[in-house]
């Protein structure tokens, strides 16, 4: 089975570059399934119901959270009703949303956790124990595994990597924004890469507006951050072939792809 796991989409310049790109992709890589993080796509913060049904629509099977996943407000609420959606496990006890997810896709049951990492960003519960205590339900009921550990440090993300070698198809970094060349398979047959990048504006800082970014940088005073709506777009996914009868991961290959600028909706409603 072919899956496609798409790096944080950000922004409605990077729901529209999934929109333009997705179809070709899907037939070139012969897509079977199809895992997003969709942490920032609701105007570079968290998500509401309407984009989250946008992303569906563009034929994204799943969707993966991170730490943005509160900032918007109505999630709270409405993350119980998204069937497809999956928010970081190691919350504390009593947070609402799935802690996993479980898709039948053709008959093959597809497993997906979303972990928070811990170095140098807020204080969570223990993603590895998170992991270790989710596992043996998930494996009850499904062969594939993915694992999409949040996080900004690669080591954190290495770590988790060994930590779950041979128990899950793979370990997917996201956050950064920016992807690394580090895929692989490791020992055991899990696939890994400590970061898939995102889909936004590359004429960016992450996928957000530079000037604000630099501000920021250069005086250490707040300043509101937008995404960058405008120029050459990038999308950054990785193809995950994995044996539906093991599990095990039997590919990890990188997506990199540049679009020319795309039009924007002028509706500002639209576009948050
Ligand atoms: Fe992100
Ligand atoms: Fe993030």
């Amino acid at each position: 089975m072919n899956i496609l796991f798409i790096g944080d989409i950000v922004g409605s310049y990077g729901r529209a570059i999934v929109k333009h790109l997705l179809p070709g992709i899907k037939k070139e890589f012969a897509v079977d399934f199809t895992i997003a993080n969709g942490e920032n796509s609701a105007h570079g913060y968290s998500i509401t119901e309407k984009i989250y049904n946008e992303l569906l629509a563009m034929g994204v099977d799943a969707i993966t959270m991170g730490n943005h996943m509160w900032e918007k407000k109505e999630m709270v609420q409405k993350i119980s009703s998204l069937e497809r959606m999956v928010r970081p496990a190691n919350y504390p006890p009593g947070v609402p949303g799935k802690d996993h997810l479980i898709i039948d896709f053709k008959g093959n049951k597809i497993g997906m956790v979303n972990l928070l990492g811990r170095v140098f960003m807020q204080c969570m519960d223990c993603p590895f124990q998170a992991a270790e205590k989710l596992m043996p339900k998930i494996k009850e009921q499904a062969k594939i595994i993915i694992v999409d550990i949040h996080a900004e440090a690669t080591s954190e993300k290495n770590a988790m990597g060994y930590f779950l070698d041979g128990k899950v198809s793979a370990v997917i970094g996201t956050h950064t924004h920016v992807i690394t060349a580090d895929e692989r398979i490791l020992p055991r047959g899990t696939a890994y890469i400590s970061d898939i990048g995102m889909v936004g504006a590359q004429d960016s800082i992450i996928g957000m507006n530079k000037e604000q970014i630099l501000k920021r940088f250069t005086t250490q005073m707040p300043e509101k951050f937008e995404p960058t709506e405008e120029g050459p777009g990038i999308f950054n996914a990785v193809l995950l072939k994995v044996d539906t009868s093991t599990g095990k991961a039997l590919e990890i290959k990188s997506i990199i792809k540049i679009t020319e600028p795309l039009p924007m909706p002028k509706d500002e409603k639209e576009r948050k």
